[in-house]
């Protein structure tokens, strides 16, 4: 896993940007899997996005095989590109998935890597979302966490810019029996209203900080505009593009 890089173009690719005609190669398709929507854009060699972004609806049953024809589609629709990178919901240890609990118990053991070469035809590389989404994010300064809240809760480590892969704090228990996804993610969302999760999150949040004792935390992910309440000062909100913008991390080692 990379350590992270800063770089100048690190700012204005945040901000979404489309690089103009001028992009640089290697070109990196940045693609991440999530619960509701698949994702992708290109980025250019200084991580750049040069193409809008595109989504298609991930399948109902998210098997490996109809994923992977999501995935084709989505490169197809991408235009060019010299290397993938790729963001998926689950522990992930040299391109092989170990966990998808929110996908489907088919992905386990699948070389998703290999996988998106066999597609694509060009060299691959996979990591758990949330890490990628830290790694556009963080400011590679002490202590620092991202949280993700979509279908699942997603969680990353840093410590000077170096990450701690895959720590999955998601399915770690967190009150009455209930892990900190189960009051948190998407379902617990909609069953228990707004209200009841903001109070979840803050409660959360206060016992992160207890834990970890981060510099700062940054909270991503679909749901991260649900928050709309008033946050401690080391808490930020990032755009959840930053899923897709993380992906040149992957090829800075
Ligand atoms: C998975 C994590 C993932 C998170 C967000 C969780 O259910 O276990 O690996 O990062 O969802 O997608």
């Amino acid at each position: 896993m990379p350590q992270r890089a800063l770089s100048d173009t690190k700012e204005s690719a945040k901000l979404g940007n489309v690089a103009q005609a001028t992009s640089t190669q290697p070109r990196t398709l940045s693609i991440d899997i999530g619960g509701s929507g698949c994702k992708a854009l290109v980025l250019d060699a200084e991580g750049q996005p040069i193409t809008e972004r595109v989504r298609i609806k991930t399948p109902d049953t998210p098997t490996p095989a109809v994923v992977l024809e999501v995935l084709g589609r989505l490169a197809e629709k991408s235009g060019e590109f010299e290397r993938v990178s790729c963001g998926f919901p689950g522990v992930v240890i040299d391109g092989v998935i170990l966990t998808a609990v929110n996908l489907h118990p088919d992905w386990v053991g699948v070389n998703l890597a290999q996988e998106l070469e066999n597609l694509t035809g060009k060299p691959a590389r996979v990591a758990n979302d949330a890490d990628i989404q830290g790694m556009a994010v963080v400011e590679g300064k002490g202590v620092e966490m991202v949280l993700t809240l979509g279908t699942g809760m997603g969680s990353a480590l840093f410590t000077d810019g170096r990450l701690v892969p895959n720590l999955e704090l998601g399915h770690h228990p967190f009150r009455k029996n209930k892990t900190y996804e189960d009051c948190l993610g998407e379902a617990a969302m909609k069953e228990k209203g707004l209200k009841w999760w903001r109070k979840r999150l803050l409660e959360a949040i206060d016992l992160l900080a207890a834990i970890f004792n981060y510099r700062v935390l940054y909270i991503g992910g679909g749901n991260a505009k649900k928050i709309e309440m008033e946050l401690p000062k080391n808490v930020k909100i990032v755009p959840n593009v930053a899923g897709l913008l993380g992906g040149i991390y992957l090829w800075k080692h």
